[in-house]
């Protein structure tokens, strides 16, 4: 069966290697997605100098030029909706979004983070687990919802921390575990496999009550 790409657009707000690993993907035809567009609230994200030298549209809604968030995530809102999107991938995008900005994507917007939540939503995930002595940390990737980092989980990786982890080691190898599983999880939804209704989590056709461990 010949699939249609599905269209996707990008939010970024720094380094962008979550989003270099989604292009290789694509590039090597393991991703049948098409990158509309690559949006940064930071004019000097590195992402989107990378996502302009692999022939991606890049836009900026910088936030600051905005007097409140309804008006910055009005605007944001409208760069995106031009491009019709089937999902809306948040890849290191650095702002809490707003009820009515969420309720708009629902269902059609995920989320890498850094830790095994629901363990450590928000910052700093990699030293607060080494300080709260964990003995597993990871990643996940997440339907976004109201809450922030809360949304239902659609896949996580998991690995052991060693006695002489430090916040930047276990970092890298979180990191490369999230450059495997966000393009995993980005197939299972434009394929259909993974699907919200309400505020469940199906994969293929069964409502989960916890995350595929990859
Ligand atoms: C990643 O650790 C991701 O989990 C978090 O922000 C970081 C973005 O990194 N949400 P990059 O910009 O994809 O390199």
């Amino acid at each position: 069966m010949i699939r249609t790409p599905a269209p996707v657009v990008i939010l970024i707000s720094g380094r962008g290697s979550n989003l270099r690993s989604i292009v290789e993907h694509r590039q090597r035809g393991e991703l049948a997605i098409d990158i509309r567009a690559v949006i940064s609230n930071k004019p000097d994200a590195d992402g989107l100098r990378f996502a302009q030298a692999a022939g991606l549209p890049t836009a900026v809604v910088d936030h600051r030029d905005f007097a409140s968030r309804e008006a910055y995530e009005r605007a944001l809102m409208q760069q995106i909706d031009r491009h019709a999107p089937a999902l809306v991938v948040l890849a290191g995008f650095m702002r809490v979004l707003g009820n009515a900005f969420v309720a708009h994507y629902h269902g059609r917007m995920i989320n890498i983070h850094p830790s095994l939540l629901p363990a450590f939503p928000g910052l700093d995930t990699h030293a607060r687990a080494l300080a709260a002595g964990v003995k597993t940390h990871g990643a996940s990737v997440h339907f976004v919802t109201e809450a922030v980092d809360g949304g239902p989980v659609i896949l996580q990786a998991g690995m052991p921390v060693t006695a002489d982890d430090t916040p930047a080691s276990l970092a890298a190898r979180v990191l490369r575990e999230e450059h495997r599983i966000y393009p995993i999880a980005i197939r299972w939804f434009v394929e259909g496999r993974v699907t919200l209704r309400g505020d469940t989590l199906y994969v293929d056709g069964r409502p989960q009550s916890g995350p595929v461990q990859a």
